[in-house]
């Protein structure tokens, strides 16, 4: 039975985890550590509270003294570690954020583990931090580049990459140094459930859902490697169960798309469903698709990102020898599953974007 810390527990890839580990270890202990900033939501774990083991705090993980406490209270055993900015577009425009949580909250997080786990009489038998990161720390590749493997060289270039990497490196740097107990895990980009809408798929589908404009930056030739969530989840899983302690694993969809192809492929489907179905014309009449227009229409091209990677693809093989890994979902039934899930839940989506789920948090957890 293990007793599990996890940060970022809230956020989109973290909330799954949560939800994806409840169901398949009931008896295991889960305490979520989320400071519920703009991509943190409390709707993402409801239910949560049925499953015996589950618990939230509302906290930082820049907050040592909560941290300390958490793991000798509460005597846990394993962090996962998911609490990050992760918004490439709000790193450029202000990193400072990125800095703070992702590197000093990252090593907060590594020194508390460390002191409790390796310094303290009372420490558990055993202990596990897993760190959940981002092939974006390799940089971007051209089209005939082979994949990303855990030994590419780290080229991060934004401030969102580079957060990460300098947190990578800390990871690794603890179980050099002092022994700490740590896996990390890279993986490519994630689509599924819960995923705040600002990020490429889920914002496409509620723009086509409400009319706004589908904003394709540069020429839409950049290429992500798409991985479902839930995949993601089994995979950290595995590394934590199989892993071994101070390695790397990339983890990956074998899903290289270009953008403009799957916001065409968005808009297609958005007009198929409201073919086919009569009341979304009713439910979203400001989708162009309720007055038979194509949702193709709303796409425009728009300023590029600056510094815009273009290509990222993972190779998983590492992962697939040692631990078996494989994602199994494709991605003609992820893309319909994730765009069904924001069709029956529009009123997530509308509050976390209309700001009303802000309100929401400030009276519950001012
Ligand atoms: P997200 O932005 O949806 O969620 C981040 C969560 O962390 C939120 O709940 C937020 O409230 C919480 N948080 C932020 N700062 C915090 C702090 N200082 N203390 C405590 N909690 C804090 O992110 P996500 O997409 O779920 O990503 C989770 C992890 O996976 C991140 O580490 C990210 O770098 C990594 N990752 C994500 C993707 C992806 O496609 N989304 C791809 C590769 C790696
Ligand atoms: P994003 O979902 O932000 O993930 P990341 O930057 O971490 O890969 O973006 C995925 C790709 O989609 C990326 O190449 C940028 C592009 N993109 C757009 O073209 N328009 C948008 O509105 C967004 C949010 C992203």
């Amino acid at each position: 039975m293990r007793r599990l810390l996890v940060t970022g527990g809230a956020g989109f890839i973290g909330a799954n985890f949560v939800r994806y580990w409840a169901g398949k270890y009931p008896d295991d202990q889960i305490v979520v550590l989320d400071a519920l900033t703009y991509a943190g939501n409390m709707a993402n774990l409801q239910g949560l509270d049925e499953f015996a083991g589950f618990e939230f705090v509302h906290g930082d993980i820049a907050d040592q003294k909560l941290v300390t406490s958490l793991l000798v209270d509460q005597k846990l055993d394993t962090i996962v570690h998911f609490a990050a900015e992760s918004h490439v577009d709000r790193s450029i425009h202000e990193p400072d954020a990125f800095i703070r949580t992702n590197v000093n909250g990252t090593h907060n997080l590594l020194r508390v583990a460390r002191e409790v786990w390796l310094n303290r009489d009372d420490a558990p038998p055993s202990h596990l931090f897993h760190h959940v990161s981002t092939d974006e720390v390799y940089g971007t590749l051209g089209p005939d580049d082979p994949a990303f493997t855990e030994k590419t060289p780290y080229a991060p270039n934004s401030p969102y990459a580079a957060s990460k990497a300098a947190s990578d490196h800390l990871v690794r740097s603890y179980h050099h140094t002092f022994g700490l107990r740590v896996t990390t895990s890279n993986c490519s980009n994630n689509y599924g459930p819960y995923q705040f809408p600002e990020k490429l798929i889920p914002l496409m589908i509620v723009n086509a859902l409400t009319g706004k404009t589908l904003p394709v930056y540069g020429d839409g030739s950049n290429i992500r490697d798409w991985l479902y969530v839930e995949d993601h989840c089994r995979g950290i899983d595995l590394v934590i169960s199989r892993g071994k302690a101070g390695e790397t694993y990339n983890l990956g969809g074998n899903n290289e798309h270009a953008n403009i192809d799957i916001v065409r492929e968005i808009c297609a489907r958005t007009d198929t469903l409201f073919a086919e179905r009569p009341e979304l014309a009713v439910a979203f009449p400001d989708a162009p698709a309720a007055t038979g227009k194509p949702t193709e229409s709303l796409v425009s091209f728009v300023k590029d990102r600056l510094g815009h990677d273009w290509r990222y693809a993972i190779d998983a093989t590492k992962s697939t020898n040692e631990l078996g890994y494989l994602p199994t979902e494709d991605f003609d039934s992820g893309l319909g599953q994730t765009i069904d899930w924001m069709l029956s839940n529009e009123a997530w989506w509308r509050a976390v974007m209309d700001g009303s789920y802000r309100a929401w948090l400030e009276r519950n957890y001012a």
